[in-house]
Parts: C-alpha cells; structure tokens; sequence
C-alpha cells in the first residue's frame, strides 16, 4: 500500500457490502456530474467527489439528490484518501486546465490516478473551459501506466453523447475543449 493511503481515512470504505464500481471526481467544483449530467449511483455503485475548498464540497453535496451511494470529501488530487486498486474511473473536469494548477500537481494528479485505479480501470479527463495544449499535456502521460485510448474533440460525432456523461451541454465549449480517456494497463 502506498504512502498517500497508510493509516488513512479510506473514502470507498461502507459498512454494507463493498461497492463493485467507483468512480471518482476530483475538482467537482459546485457542479459534480451527481448535478451537472444528472448521473446516478446506486446499487453496487458508488461515487466520490474531492474538492479542496470545503464550502465547494458542500455545494456539490448540496446539489446531488439524496438516497444515492455518493460521498463529498475536502481533499487533495495530489494526495487522494483512496486505496490502491480500488477505482474504476477517476475523472477531471476542467482541472488540469485551471488557471491556478501548477505543472508539478498535474503530474501528482496522474500519479494518483495511475496508484488509485484499478488495472483496466479509466481515467477521463473533460477540458471545455480552458484547455491545457494538448501536445503539452500528453507529455505528462509518457511513461506511465495509462494508455491513452481515445480523444474526442466538438468535431467528433460521438462527443455530444459522450460529453453528456461528464456534463450539461454548451457551457464555455469551444473547439479547443477536448475529452481524453486513458486505461490503466498493468497491475503495479
Ligand atoms: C474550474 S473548477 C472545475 C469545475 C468542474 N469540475 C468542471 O468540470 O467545470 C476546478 C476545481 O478544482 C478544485 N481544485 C483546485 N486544486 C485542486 C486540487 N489540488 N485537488 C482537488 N481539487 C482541486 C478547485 O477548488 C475547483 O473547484
């Protein structure tokens, strides 16, 4: 088990059975998808939105409808109480673009992510607002355990079906906002 989790608080852990399917949003702002694409979580599933402003993690809370297995929490993406293995898709809206973000926590972002998921599991990142370069982002991608798998851009037929998943239509899309899915390829 790595650092970042030992002796730690572990977000996923329910006194029920343990959920089969997680998926993670860091950066869920007041708007997490639970609200902005109106996803649910039920069942085996379960949700986890991270922010590090307290009174966002309380608006997102705020903004989900209640009876679902969904979890708000004041973290950091670069230090996530979550256990290794044990994510099926981490995702990142309009974070890595976030004027404020500086180069070195994007690559602990993906450090985390890379630790967190489990192998075959996914991570998304949507950047609709403003969108890092890309030939500059995929530079932090080499090397790792993540395969990028897919990028969709406004000019590709399925992005309004996929982009729907993550968040409500026309906010400050443009042709510069992309969606990129990596997998996770081996166990570490
Ligand atoms: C531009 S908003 C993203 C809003 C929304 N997710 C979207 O798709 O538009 C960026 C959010 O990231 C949060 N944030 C900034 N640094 C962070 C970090 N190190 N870890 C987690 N969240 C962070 C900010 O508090 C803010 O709520």
């Amino acid at each position: 088990m790595s650092e970042h989790f030992e002796g730690g608080y572990n977000a996923i852990e329910r006194k029920e059975e343990p959920a089969t399917k997680v998926f993670v949003e860091v950066g869920t702002n007041q708007l997490p998808v639970t609200f902005m694409a109106k996803r649910e979580f039920k069942g085996n599933e379960m949700y986890v939105g991270i922010d590090t402003d307290a009174e966002m993690v309380r608006f997102a809370r705020h903004a989900t409808e209640e009876g679902q297995n969904a979890t708000f929490i004041e973290a950091r993406g670069e230090q996530l109480p979550l256990k290794d293995g044990s994510v099926d898709e981490i995702f990142f809206g309009n974070v890595f673009g976030a004027p404020r973000i500086p180069e070195h926590k994007k690559t602990k972002f993906l450090d985390e992510a890379e630790r967190v998921l489990k192998t075959g599991g996914s991570l998304v990142i949507k950047e609709t607002n403003t969108p890092p370069d890309f030939a500059k982002l995929t530079k932090l991608f080499a090397g790792r355990n993540l395969h990028e798998e897919r990028k969709l851009t406004p000019k590709d037929k399925e992005w309004v079906e996929e982009l729907r998943k993550y968040e409500d239509l026309g906010l400050m899309t443009d042709n510069s906002s992309y969606l990129v899915f990596l997998k996770k390829i081996t166990a570490q």
